[in-house]
């Protein structure tokens, strides 16, 4: 507790006895980066949207706190069914302030629907984070081949359009949030649009095919060429989230590292094709069970090179946990890393606990098997953390990892739902020594 009583989450550590093999099942829940999108597109309805399945993430309080401040109404009807009403934006701000973009960049994401259905909008430039620069130009120039007018000042891009006209655009660099962002604008656009070099990430298809529910016409969504035909009004839905990907592929790599034998429920196999086969080179065996996925450990892990791409390449977001399951591996690993240009910072931390790897450029030298031994680490991004927390359920004695918040952004819970597998661990709440 802080001194005025209110809890504060970001004092939470949790602490890991290691050693313990993982069995049973569970359940994967609604993803995050699905979520967060779809959410920015119930502000192009006319209509309220209801969305099931969402995960209990702070990420998905801090959109929910967005979409308040620009007049959108947001009720839960239990923790995961969440119905919005874009209806009160129109009295709104249209702008998303500095203290939310730098908490959460896909903050950004409101911008192509705010522009497409009001004709403005305001965003906090984001800036650099801890995984690198991530600028968002091709957001804008893509808005901008649709006819925006852009300004950029006092740290804020100002957007401005009557009525946007399709027009056809090439991306200089595959982006999710990109592709969102113009896909969402270009929904309501007057004519029709044609995006090149768009991201084929089932995030992106999943946002289609809710636009589509919603009255859009949208087509190629998942390769790299999208047709967008602009149409004048779009309803409210109803959807559920597809399952965490990402999630799904953590909980493949707890059970992998620690001998285990789990089922995840609902795991989204057909989206984690890059995944499962590098799990696989590993001697690790995956199968697919009616819409679950079996994953069993071998008795000695091989080592196994990746190199992340865009999808259906290896995703960067399962980077770092791949990399703890490389230093578990008897052999050299070689982890190259091509979408951020800095997205190593849970090497240091591994390498307290026992890993042998070394960072060159963008590749990491894993040499393995690594005899982790437990102590206290800091969790950095979302991904890192996770990468910590596997490595804490092998390291001989007591981990601790501080900054836990940061993989409250991604994971709900992990702590109960790896300890329902058998894991030892636990959350504390209290202050850091
Ligand atoms: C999304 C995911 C994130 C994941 C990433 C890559 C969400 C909420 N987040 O982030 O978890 O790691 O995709 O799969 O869905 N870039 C530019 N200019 C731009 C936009 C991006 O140069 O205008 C660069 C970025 O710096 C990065 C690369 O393109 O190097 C990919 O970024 P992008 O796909 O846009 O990531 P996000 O959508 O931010």
């Amino acid at each position: 507790m802080g001194r005025t009583g209110v809890r504060r989450p970001f004092m939470d550590k949790i602490v890991i006895h290691g050693g313990k093999r993982l069995s049973g099942e569970v359940q994967i829940l609604g993803a995050k980066n699905a979520a967060l999108p779809l959410m920015c597109a119930a502000l192009v309805g006319d209509r309220p949207t209801t969305f099931r399945h969402l995960p209990a993430l702070t990420d998905v309080a801090t959109m929910v706190r967005l979409l308040r401040s620009l007049g959108c109404e947001c009720s839960y009807a239990d923790e995961r069914t969440l119905t919005l009403d874009p209806r009160g934006v129109a009295q709104g701000t249209f702008e998303a302030p500095y203290e939310l973009v730098k908490t959460m960049r896909a903050s950004v994401t409101v911008m192509g629907p705010l522009l497409a259905r009001f004709g403005r909008t305001r965003i906090s430039l984001p800036g650099g984070c801890a995984i690198g620069a991530r600028p968002i130009d091709q957001h804008l120039k893509g808005l901008e081949a649709l006819g925006a007018q852009i300004t950029l000042r006092h740290g804020y891009v100002d957007l401005r359009a009557d009525r946007l006209r399709g027009a056809d655009f090439v991306f200089d660099t595959v982006t999710v949030g990109g592709t969102q962002n113009v896909m969402m604008a270009a929904a309501l656009a007057n004519g029709t649009s044609r995006l090149e070099n768009a991201a084929r990430e089932p995030e992106v298809q999943e946002l289609a095919i809710v636009l589509n529910k919603m009255g859009a016409k949208i087509s190629g969504a998942g390769t790299p060429t999208v047709l967008i035909e602009g149409v004048d009004r779009l309803d409210g839905v109803d959807h559920a989230v597809l399952p965490d990907r990402i999630e799904a592929g953590t909980f493949m790599v707890a059970a992998a590292l620690t001998g285990g034998d789990v089922l995840l429920r609902d795991a989204p196999v057909e989206y984690m094709q890059a995944v499962i086969a590098k799990i696989q080179q590993t001697g690790t065996r995956c199968e697919a069970e009616g819409g679950n996925l079996r994953v069993v450990a071998p008795e000695r892990l091989k080592p196994v090179d990746v190199v992340t791409r865009p999808h259906p390449g290896f995703p960067t977001d399962m980077q770092a946990q791949l990399t703890v399951l490389a230093s578990a591996a008897h052999g050299r690993s070689a982890i190259t890393e091509t979408i951020f240009e800095n997205r190593f910072m849970h090497v240091p931390e591994l390498n307290r606990l026992g890993a042998d790897i070394v960072v060159n450029g963008n590749t990491a030298i894993v040499r393995g098997p690594a005899q982790y031994t437990g102590s206290t680490v800091m969790a950095t991004d979302l991904r890192a953390s996770a990468s910590l927390v596997l490595a804490g359920l092998i390291a001989e004695g007591r981990t601790e990892i501080r900054r836990v918040y940061h993989i409250d952004r991604g994971y709900e819970r992990i702590e109960t739902r790896l300890q329902a597998l058998g894991a030892d661990i636990e959350r504390h709440h209290d202050a850091p020594a």
